[in-house]
């Protein structure tokens, strides 16, 4: 009994439950070329880029965000990371926005796209130029509460545990290969901000896994 209650606590990294636990982050020599996706303020940003001078051997290459107010041009800009802004009110279709990201990860030699905070919809266009190699960071327990406003109708639906998942992006929004999870509990004075914040640092934890997981796949596959 002492032992199966061990176990369960070695499961939970500060409290949260993360799924897959045990995961050995691979090295990749070369290092990975990721380019990154953001609109908002960019925690998720900020954390990979530090997590990417310690725990994963890869560079952030380029940053494109679709709206020039977005926290994460400054925090590309501190770390010398080249950013483009390319607002979707300028473009006719989002194939045609598609068609610009395409253009500028392929100048960077882009093995994987990591959507921190991206809040356009892709379409097959992006999709299929980069086949498993786009990886999105949502804030729920996939399948549940996929597109906008996930935390609120998490709050709405007096869900208990949440969390976030890291998945592979594919047409149906939200619905990709999930790569891992991580849980915790709501707690009964939460509100939006609070349940966010605690959501985004357990984001923070696993993004930058889930990028190893489908870093080595395609590293295999090479
Ligand atoms: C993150 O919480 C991410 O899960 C969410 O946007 C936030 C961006 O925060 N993404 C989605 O809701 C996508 N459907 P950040 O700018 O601080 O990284």
């Amino acid at each position: 009994m002492l032992n199966d209650i061990n176990t369960i606590f070695r499961m939970c990294e500060n409290n949260n439950l993360i799924s897959p636990h045990n995961l050995e982050i691979p090295t990749f020599v070369p290092r990975l070329r990721l380019g990154v996706l953001a609109s908002g303020k960019g925690s998720n940003l900020k954390a990979l880029i530090r997590l990417t001078k310690s725990e994963l051997e890869a560079d952030i290459k380029c940053l494109i965000v679709n709206n020039a107010q977005a926290g994460a041009i400054d925090i590309a800009k501190k770390n010398n990371i080249d950013c483009s802004i390319l607002n979707h009110n300028n473009y006719k279709s989002r194939e045609e926005l598609d068609e610009d990201i395409i253009n500028i990860f392929l100048k960077y030699n882009i093995e994987i796209i990591v959507m921190a905070g991206w809040m356009r919809i892709v379409t097959p266009v992006l999709i299929n130029k980069f086949k498993n190699r786009i990886i999105n960071i949502h804030p729920s327990l996939l399948p549940s509460f996929k597109g906008a406003n996930a935390v609120s109708k998490t709050l709405e639906h007096k869900v208990k545990i949440t969390g976030c998942t890291a998945h592979i992006v594919e047409e149906e929004i939200d619905s990709g290969e999930i790569l891992i999870q991580a849980a915790l509990r709501v707690n009964e004075n939460d509100n939006e901000q609070s349940l966010l914040k605690r959501i985004q640092l357990i984001e923070h934890q696993i993004l930058y896994k889930g990028i190893a997981i489908a870093g080595s796949r395609l590293r295999i596959n090479y």
